[in-house]
């Protein structure tokens, strides 16, 4: 018998998650998860706005494929967490919200039967890898793939999420363990800017997400890697002139006291600066300099 390396508290929170076989859900709504002052009316909300794409059941009756040698079942141990495939409401939400597109690349961390991956592939014509540490499971995703017509688009690769390079990504989706997501999180930090990464169930602790994502009968959340804007820059805006020391932590930015910028905020390369006297800048972080309408910096010294 293989030791669980799960809790009973986590077990319940897993399985809770599951949808029974053939339930109908529906998506309620995404919302920011606090107010942030880049949600710019040219930010549409995807999950409002677009029509999500439907997506089928993976299993086609009298299709077996090889199924017959080896069914998975919900709750069965895996290497860091359990198998508990996430509802296909949310698969379409998580994929809604990231912004999925054909010139993505998705990477599922734990991609289980390899829904997400083909769901990306297949629903929103993005390029897609699945890593999963149970070979089994990896056979029965590639099945599942060659059913749902995207083997040549979606790649399952058996191997540890923790041992594996996945910074190719542009989206990131995961349904872990809080305790794993945040083990992952300094690697998610580290990828390029503007990658987004979305969760079922699990928060990256005080990573604050951009949105949660809510269906009938499960959560989830989205974050975007911020740029890094962190150390001392010099201003220009127009004939102005000055020079502000900028702390970060994660999309967040603090202006130093007695400095003309005041706080500030990151939606990946986008910034977004308020001044001490109230203006705001808008624009783009690149490597070390950033600029928009009317205004510029460069950094002149990065973070201590
Ligand atoms: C909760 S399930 C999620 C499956 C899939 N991502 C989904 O949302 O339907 C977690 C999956 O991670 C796999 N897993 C656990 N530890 C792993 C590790 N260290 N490396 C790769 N896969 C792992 C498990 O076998 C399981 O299939």
């Amino acid at each position: 018998m293989p030791k669980r390396s799960f809790c009973l508290p986590m077990l319940a929170a897993l399985l809770a998650a599951a949808v029974p076989a053939g339930a109908q859900v529906r998506v309620i709504t995404s919302t920011p998860h606090a107010a942030n002052p880049l949600d710019a009316p040219d930010i549409p909300d995807p999950i409002l706005d677009v029509a999500p794409p439907s997506i089928t059941l993976l299993q086609v009756p009298g299709v077996s494929h090889g199924d017959e040698g080896y069914r998975p079942e919900v709750g069965q141990p895996g290497k860091d967490v359990i198998w508990v495939p996430t509802p296909d409401s949310l698969v379409k939400a998580m994929l809604t919200v990231a912004q999925v597109k054909p010139t993505d690349q998705v990477v599922d961390l734990g991609s289980g039967d390899g829904r997400i991956p083909i769901a990306a592939a297949r629903d929103f014509g993005a390029r897609a890898r699945g890593i999963e540490y149970n070979a089994e499971m990896v056979a029965l995703a590639r099945r599942n793939a060659i059913r749902a017509g995207v083997a040549d688009k979606v790649s399952f690769l058996n191997a540890d999420i923790f041992q594996t390079d996945f910074s190719d990504a542009t989206v990131v989706t995961m349904y872990l363990l809080p305790s794993l997501n945040l083990k992952l999180r300094e690697t998610l930090l580290r990828m390029r800017p503007g990658t987004r990464i979305v969760s079922n169930a699990f928060s990256l602790g005080e990573w604050e997400p951009e949105r949660t994502i809510t269906t009938d009968d499960a959560t989830g959340y989205f974050w975007i890697v911020p740029a890094n804007a962190a150390g001392r820059w010099a201003f220009e805006l127009g004939a102005e002139r000055f020079a502000a020391e900028l702390g970060q932590q994660y999309q967040m930015l603090t202006g130093a006291r007695g400095t003309m910028v005041r706080e500030g905020r990151l939606r990946g390369t986008a910034i977004r600066l308020t001044l001490a006297d109230g203006r705001v800048l808008e624009g783009q972080v690149r490597g070390d300099e950033m600029s928009g309408p009317g205004w510029e910096a460069q950094r002149i010294r990065p973070a201590g």
